[in-house]
């Protein structure tokens, strides 16, 4: 099968706003990342604020270059095809939903203008073609045609979010990737934002990366969820098993910080901070915090194992047992 988007040893170095003028420090916010995500899929993206999750987002729409590494958007790579076939590439096969819609939307342009916006840069359809499109794509994520004319700032933060995601749509894109995109919001209107997504995923078949700190709410949308630590996916976890099949320690520690209502854990405490991402720890990054770390995971970073389900790989020296509940890890460890 081919992926809509695949990454293949992607890094991204940025250099820091720390460490003077002249010499300025180094910030490893990708390293070696490997992803594909295929048709109709829905991959979630966790970690901690700061582990790479947006730049890796940034790497699958195409806004950011990897400074080395490919990136195949439908079998064809990116950054080595001609800008004017890239820009229109992206333009039409990817949508970009992020965390803040005030920011995102230009303020200006009346929420028709913003719809019609990619059609007309793409040239598609004709002009009454375009209108009828602008109001299927309204009804489509339930904002009522009355709206057409109003500005960003004379709409609720749901209500933004809607446009913005009618936008991202505009083009009939293979691939959706969503960056927080509830974290703005009031709570009150984050499950009506998130149900949509799901509904239209589902009406539209699009593959989708969604990226959240709310990893319950990642576990619950996707198919597959990506753990990210310090620059680094450290596991790949088919969504359903996820709490209790995980085997880096880090994956289990996140979900066992943020228990399902139903289902209340002792977390799992991680000892000290996060470490820097400009002086990244040698060998496995998660080490300096890991309650099974020794000398080995000091020297080397793992590759991936793959493990006894299709679709879970993982990267530690020392894995949690496949059968052992996170409750009884919580309860021994560290
Ligand atoms: N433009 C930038 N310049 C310098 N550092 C950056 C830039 N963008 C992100 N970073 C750094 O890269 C790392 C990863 O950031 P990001 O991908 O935004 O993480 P997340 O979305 O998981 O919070 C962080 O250490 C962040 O401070
Ligand atoms: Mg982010």
């Amino acid at each position: 099968m081919t992926a809509v988007v695949e990454v293949r040893d992607a890094h991204v170095v940025h250099r820091a706003r720390s460490g003077g003028l002249l010499r300025r420090d180094r910030v490893y916010a990708l390293t070696g990342a490997d992803l594909a995500v295929a048709a109709g899929e829905t991959v979630g993206v966790v970690g901690e604020s700061g582990c790479g999750k947006s730049t890796l987002a940034r790497v699958l729409v195409g806004i950011q270059r990897p400074a080395s590494g490919t990136v195949l958007f439908q079998a064809r790579d990116l950054w080595t095809m001609p800008p004017a076939e890239r820009r229109a590439t992206l333009g039409t096969g990817v949508g970009m939903i992020f965390q803040d819609p005030s920011t995102a939307l230009n303020r200006r342009l009346t929420v028709r203008r913003i719809l019609r916006d990619p059609l007309d840069v793409h040239d598609r359809g004709s002009g009454p073609e375009r209108e009828e499109r602008v109001r299927e794509l309204m009804s489509l994520v339930g904002l009522p045609g009355a709206l057409a004319d109003v500005l960003p700032g004379q709409l609720s933060g749901g209500q933004r979010q809607r446009v913005a995601i009618a936008r991202a749509l505009a083009l009939d894109p293979a691939l959706v990737v969503a960056d927080e995109p509830t974290s703005a919001l009031d709570v009150s209107v984050r499950a009506q934002i998130l149900n949509l997504l799901l509904d239209l995923r589902e009406r539209l078949g699009l593959a989708l990366v969604f990226v959240s700190h709310d990893i319950q709410t990642v576990r619950r949308m996707s198919d597959r969820v990506i753990t990210m630590y310090l620059g680094r996916i450290v596991e790949e976890t088919p969504a359903d098993r996820v709490t209790d099949a995980a085997r880096h320690p880090y994956t289990r520690a996140l979900f066992s910080a943020t228990p399902g209502l139903l289902d209340p854990l002792d977390p799992i405490p991680l000892t000290g901070p996060v470490p820097s991402a400009t002086r990244p720890p040698s060998g496995c990054p998660f080490r300096t915090r890991c309650w099974k770390a020794d000398h080995l995971c000091a020297e080397a970073m793992p590759e991936f194992s793959a493990a006894s389900r299709p679709g879970h790989r993982y990267r530690c020296h020392h894995p949690v047992e496949e059968d052992q509940s996170t409750r009884d890890l919580a309860r021994q460890e560290p």
